[in-house]
């Protein structure tokens, strides 16, 4: 068999497997979203091959290829959009045109992409700030950080705490014309995660005067330790986001060394020493029985203390803010969570509604039936639109 066609069996092995999507009968335009996974599992295949020839990690092709999907910081007839750095961190700051005679809004954003991918200057995130920038009337700063596989924990989470607390400077502030009282954190997935971090440091940090007046979680992931939840059971071959694909990147926000991969994937990695931790995470006691859903809890397994003595990170309540003990959580803004029936993160952040709640923390809880993760990027489909409507009305109200 000559070599071409060797390459063209193995793309055909790969196009057709990627094809195959079944999807749950409410998701509303399911041709789109089978459309945009499928390529977005070909990419993932094809990345995955490389990396199984040797060629380059996963996520630097991944991250090679998604560059191609940012954009440059253009203004438009409604917002200007320059570039700067907060604390030597790149971000890209969006500001409304329109006069008002009141200060402004401010929305710090933290974007996506599993702490290893994806950007400020990515399409999506571009578009979101800008609209949000728009619609709202506020000063959106939207954060990029330093990425997995290049960096890892805590380099992400102190890059958006140092550009955060830049921004919550009071001559900063004024600077942009933007209102102290009215200062808001917002991220999806890795920026949800990160977004509830540096707001738990944030209330427990002295030199930082101005605070929050809120939080908004989208999607978020807020705990390394349970890789059994019901919403991992349930979901974890959703085409836009599995299971394996969410274990790589908790894995890789800590380390390239796959040896944890492989013991978070059988559940085993927290270390016996730990089994205290499992309290803030047990779904058994923490999830409302609608997202319990008739699954059996296992009681925990634990593994040998090795990993978690090389990769402390995942035992970290910055990196599992679901780790916090309530005394700490009680200081928290009011906030808001969304989560997806279709992510297997869901019960990350309905647990994290329960742990706020049983905290005295006013939590606006906003689930999507028909939504699945990532559904807040993709502005080709109507659930974008409906989400966003409903982020930016909460956001009017509350911020
Ligand atoms: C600017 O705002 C106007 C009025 O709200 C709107 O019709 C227009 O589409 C906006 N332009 C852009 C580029 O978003
Ligand atoms: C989890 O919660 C259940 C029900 O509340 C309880 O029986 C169990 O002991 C808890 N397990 C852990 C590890 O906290």
């Amino acid at each position: 068999m000559g070599r071409k066609t060797t390459l063209f069996l193995i793309a055909g092995v790969l196009g057709a497997y990627s094809v195959y999507t079944p999807l749950p009968d409410n998701i509303e335009e399911p041709w789109k979203l089978t459309w945009s996974t499928t390529q977005m599992k070909m990419t993932m295949n094809m990345a995955l091959f490389a990396e199984l020839l040797g060629i380059n990690h996963l996520m630097s092709t991944l991250m090679f290829l998604l560059n191609f999907a940012e954009v440059p910081p253009t203004s438009d007839e409604n917002v200007t959009v320059t570039e700067t750095t907060f604390n030597s961190v790149p971000v890209r700051v969006y500001i409304p045109k329109r006069k008002s005679e009141t200060l402004k809004r401010g929305l710090f954003y933290i974007h996506g992409g599993g702490w290893c991918l994806l950007s400020a200057a990515s399409f999506n995130y571009d578009f979101l700030s800008r609209r949000t920038a728009d619609r709202l009337d506020a000063v959106v700063v939207s954060t990029n950080y330093r990425l997995a596989p290049k960096y890892h924990f805590p380099n992400q989470y102190e890059d958006v705490y140092n550009a955060l607390t830049w921004f919550l400077r009071r001559d900063v502030l004024e600077k942009y014309g933007v209102d102290p009282e009215r200062v808001g954190v917002s991220g999806d997935s890795a920026g949800g995660n990160l977004a509830a971090a540096v707001t738990q440091q944030l209330i427990e940090d002295p030199d930082v005067k101005i605070k929050l007046k809120v939080q908004v979680l989208v999607y978020p992931a807020l705990q390394a330790l349970d890789m059994d939840l019901p919403s991992y059971r349930e979901n974890a071959y959703f085409p836009s986001l599995s299971t394996s694909v969410m274990v790589r990147f908790w894995s890789e926000y800590f380390t390239t060394d796959r040896s944890l991969e492989e013991a978070m994937l059988s559940n085993q990695h927290v270390p016996m020493e730990s089994i205290h931790l499992f309290k803030f995470v047990n779904w058994s006691s923490l999830l409302p029985e609608r997202f319990k859903n008739g699954h059996f809890y296992n009681s925990p397994s634990t593994g040998s203390s090795e990993l978690a003595k090389k990769y402390p990170g995942f035992l970290d309540v910055r990196a599992s803010p679901l780790l916090a003990e309530d005394s700490k959580l009680r200081g928290l803004p009011l906030t808001y969570i969304i989560t997806c029936q279709y992510d297997v993160l869901r019960d990350d952040g309905v647990m994290y509604v329960t742990r706020l709640q049983n905290a005295g923390v006013q939590v606006t809880h906003n689930h999507i039936e028909d939504g699945f993760h990532g559904a807040f990027s993709y502005n080709d489909m109507k659930i974008f639109y409906r989400m966003e409507n409903q982020y930016i009305s909460w956001l009017r109200e509350n911020l």
